[in-house]
Formats: structure tokens, sequence, C-alpha cells
């Protein structure tokens, strides 16, 4: 069996788009019979919240849509993800070009915005809804829902292709 892949999501704090996006990619991946293939995780670029749960409001709209999220703790990207992860998807430019800056010249290409896996979205950044209402929240997930059906489209034809 070849290596999984790694995928990283990404975010500021880790506590509400990346581990949205975490739990949405593992269930969808888990539904297609890909997640044995593959290393999922994320991470933010800030420390501030490492060890804590995803903010309630993530847990709690994540959950009204069958995703649950209360085991992922948070943690800051380190450079060892940069060589670890093969496909490190941004949640927006900031975060995208903290990792760039992170990354060796031969890293760089596995730095991605998360929202380029789902072309009719019409966003390439995923919205912060830390300071937002329950409709920031939701909005996330729909955002994550797409852009994972899209990875998850991706990395298909990559296993099996
Ligand atoms: P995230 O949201 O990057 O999607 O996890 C935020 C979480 C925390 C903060 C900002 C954004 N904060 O300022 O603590």
């Amino acid at each position: 069996m070849s290596q999984p892949v790694g995928v990283l999501f990404v975010c500021l704090g880790n506590i509400c788009r990346s581990p949205t996006a975490e739990g949405v990619f593992r269930a969808r991946a888990e539904q297609a019979g890909l997640a044995g293939r593959l290393r999922i995780d994320s991470a933010g670029t800030a420390g501030w919240h490492a060890g804590k749960p995803p903010d309630p409001r993530t847990v709690k709209h994540a959950l009204e849509r069958g995703y649950d999220l209360s085991a992922l703790r948070a943690r800051q990207v380190k450079a060892g993800d940069l060589r670890d992860f093969d496909y490190v998807l941004a949640m927006d430019h900031d975060n995208r070009n903290m990792l760039l800056r992170m990354a060796t010249p031969a890293q760089r290409d596995r730095v991605t915005m998360f929202l380029d896996y789902a072309p009719g979205c019409g966003l390439r950044e995923v919205p912060d809804p830390y300071y937002g209402d329950a409709n920031d929240f939701r909005r996330v997930l729909n955002l994550a829902e797409q852009a994972a059906d899209g990875l998850l489209a991706h990395l298909r034809e990559r296993l099996h292709g």
C-alpha cells in the first residue's frame, strides 16, 4: 500500500474554519471509502488557541449537519507540516502568505487556496466567522462542503487515476 496522501487545512486560529473543513472533508472521504488512503489534519497560523477544542459555535453548527468536531484540538502550523502534508489548504490569503513564507521553494506548490476546489462559489477566501453570527458559521459549512467535494474529486483521480 502506498503512503497516505496528507491533507492539511489551515486558518488563523484553528477553531472555526479549518476544523470545519477538516470535519467535513473527513466525513466525505469516509463516505467515499478513501479515508484510509489519506492523512487529514488542520492547524492555525496563530497559536493562541492551541490545545483547545473548536469554538462552541463551530461545534454547534457543524453538529446540526451531522459533523462531530468535539474531539478536535487546535494546534499551530509548523515548518514540518510543509514537508509532511502534500496538500496545505489555506482558508484566506493571509494564511496562504504565512504558509508560503514557511515553505521552501520546492514546497510552495503544496500551498493552495481551499476554495479553488469550489470554483463555482465565486469566492477565493472563506470569510472568518469569529466576530460574526450564525449565518456566518453556516456559510463556512456551505463553502467547506462545496470545496471538500471538489478536493475529493481531485484526489479520487489522483488515487485511482
Ligand atoms: P479561525 O477563526 O481562523 O477560522 O479559527 C478565528 C479564531 C480566533 C480568532 C480569529 C479568527 N481570534 O482572534 O482569536
